[in-house]
C-alpha cells in the first residue's frame, strides 16, 4: 500500500501468541488481556532496550472491547479491564516513543465473538483515528469470502480518509487459504501494508516449520509482490516462549529476517531469558530484516533436512554487491550434523569471492572464493546465517582468509 508507511518491516510486539484471549484478570492478574499488560510490555520494551534495535510498536489483539457496541454504534473498550479508555492508552504508548496498534475483524464478530467492523468500516475508522491507533490489524473471521476483496479496500479507503497514517494490516489471503485462484497479491499489495497469508503460529517447532515450508512452496507468487510497504507476513515471533530452545529462536529470527517479514514479537517480556533477548536484538540479523531493497529471500537449495535461502541486500560501503544466505536443519530429531556447500552452489559465483561474516557468531570469516567448501556445523532445528560482501575492493584484498569456515 502506497501509503507512505512500513517502507521497512514492522518490528514491535502483539499479544495473542503469548497472552491470546485470556479475560479472567482475578485468575492471571499479570497475563490478562487488560491495560496493565500493554503498558507493562511498552515499559519493558524501553527497559530492555528494544525500542533501541526497532521494535517501535505495541499491538492489541482480539478481546478487547465491550460484547456490544453503545447505543450509537461506536466501539467501546471493556471497561473493566482497559478503565482508561484506548485514547489514554495510545497516549502512553505515545510519550514512550512508540505506536499504538489496535486490532478489528473485517466480519460480523472478531474470532472470540466481540463486535467486528462489517457495516461499520466508516465509524470503525473513525474512531481508531479518534484514540490516536497507529496500526490496525483487520481479522477475517465471521465474513463470507467473497466479500473480503471489498471490505478490506472498503476499511483502507476509511482508514485512508480519516487523514491520520495507520499502517494497515488484512488477515485477507490467510481466510482464502483454499482457494489460491481467489489471491491476487498484486491487488493485496495494492490495499495493505502487510497480510498475514497462512495459519496462525504457536511456540513450537511444529508450527514454525509448518509456515516455513508453506511460504517455500509459494515463494514464487510471494517474493515478485514483496517490498517497501508491502510485506507478507508469517505471523508472530515466538522467541522466549515455553518449547522454544535458542537453536529454534534463532532460526525463526534467522528465516524472518531472510524474508525481510514483520518482527512483531509475542512473548513475555519481563520474564524473557537473556539468550532470547540477545536473540531478539541481533543488529546484525536486524540490518539484514529492516534492508532497505526489502527483498524476500529465495530457497536456492533444499534437501530432506537442510535448506538454504539467499537473500540480495544493499551493498555495504565499498562493496559492489551484497547477500545474505542462511541455513536451515528442519529436522528434530535427527543428531547434529555437518553440512558443506560452496557459494557457488548457491548462486553466488563472482569470481572475485566473498567476504563473509558469520551474523550469530559476529565474526569475519575472510575472503571465501566461490569454489570453496564451507562446512558448517547444524545440529537439529539450528541455522547458521552469513552476510556474504563481493571481494575486489583494493586494499580490503589482504583480509585474512580463513578455511574452512
Ligand atoms: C486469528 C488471527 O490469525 C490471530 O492472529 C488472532 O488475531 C486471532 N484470530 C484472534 O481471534
Amino acid at each position: 500500500l502506497d501509503n507512505g508507511l512500513a517502507r521497512t518491516p514492522p518490528m514491535g510486539w502483539m499479544s495473542w501468541t503469548a497472552f491470546y484471549c485470556e479475560t479472567d484478570c482475578a485468575k492471571h492478574p499479570d497475563g490478562c488481556i487488560n491495560e496493565d499488560l500493554y503498558k507493562a510490555m511498552a515499559d519493558q520494551i524501553v527497559i530492555d532496550g528494544y525500542n533501541l534495535v526497532g521494535y517501535k510498536s505495541v499491538h492489541i489483539d482480539d478481546c478487547w472491547s465491550e460484547m456490544e457496541r453503545d447505543v450509537n454504534g461506536v466501539l467501546v473498550a471493556n471497561k473493566t479491564r482497559f478503565p482508561s479508555g484506548m485514547k489514554k492508552l495510545a497516549k502512553y504508548m505515545h510519550r514512550l516513543g512508540l505506536k499504538f496498534g489496535i486490532y478489528e475483524d473485517y466480519g460480523t464478530k472478531t474470532c472470540a465473538g466481540y463486535p467486528g467492523s462489517y457495516k461499520h468500516e466508516k465509524v470503525d475508522a473513525e474512531t481508531f483515528a479518534a484514540w490516536d491507533v497507529d496500526y490496525l490489524k483487520l481479522d477475517g473471521c465471521n465474513i463470507d469470502e467473497d466479500l473480503m476483496p471489498i471490505g478490506y479496500p472498503l476499511m483502507g479507503k476509511e482508514l485512508n480518509a480519516t487523514g491520520r497514517p495507520i499502517m494497515y494490516s488484512c488477515s485477507w489471503p490467510a481466510y482464502l487459504i483454499n482457494h489460491p485462484e481467489k489471491v491476487d497479491y498484486n491487488v493485496i499489495g495494492k490495499h495493505c501494508n502487510t497480510w498475514r497469508n497462512f495459519d496462525d503460529i504457536n511456540s513450537s517447532w511444529k508450527s514454525i516449520v509448518s509456515i516455513i515450508s508453506y511460504y517455500d512452496k509459494n515463494q514464487d507468487k510471494h517474493i515478485p509482490t514483496h517490498g517497501p510497504g508491502k510485506w507478507h507476513d508469517p505471523d508472530m515471533l515466538v522467541i522466549g516462549n515455553k518449547g522454544i530452545t535458542d537453536a529454534m529462536a534463532i532460526s525463526q529470527f534467522t528465516i524472518w529476517c531472510i524474508w525481510s517479514a514483520p518482527l512483531i514479537m509475542s512473548n513475555d517480556l519481563r520474564i524473557i531469558s537473556e539468550n532470547s533477548k540477545v536473540i531478539l536484538q541481533n543488529q546484525e540479523a536486524i540490518l539484514i530484516n529492516q534492508d532497505p531493497l526489502g527483498v524476500m529471500g529465495r530457497l536456492v537449495k533444499n534437501t530432506t533436512d537442510i535448506a538454504t535461502y539467499v537473500k540480495q541486500i544493499t551493498p555495504s560501503r565499498g562493496n559492489k554487491k551484497s547477500f545474505a544466505f542462511a541455513l536451515l536443519n528442519r529436522n528434530e530429531a535427527k543428531s547434529y550434523r555437518k553440512v558443506e556447500i560452496s557459494l557457488s552452489a548457491i548462486g553466488l559465483t563472482d569470481p572475485a569471492g566473498y567476504y563473509v561474516h558469520d551474523v550469530w557468531a559476529h565474526a569475519d570469516l575472510g575472503l571465501v572464493r566461490p569454489g570453496d567448501s564451507i562446512i558448517v556445523d547444524l545440529e537439529p532445528t539450528a541455522s547458521v546465517f552469513f552476510r556474504a560482501d563481493v571481494a575486489g575492493i583494493p586494499g580490503h584484498a589482504q583480509r585474512r582468509r580463513i578455511y574452512p569456515l
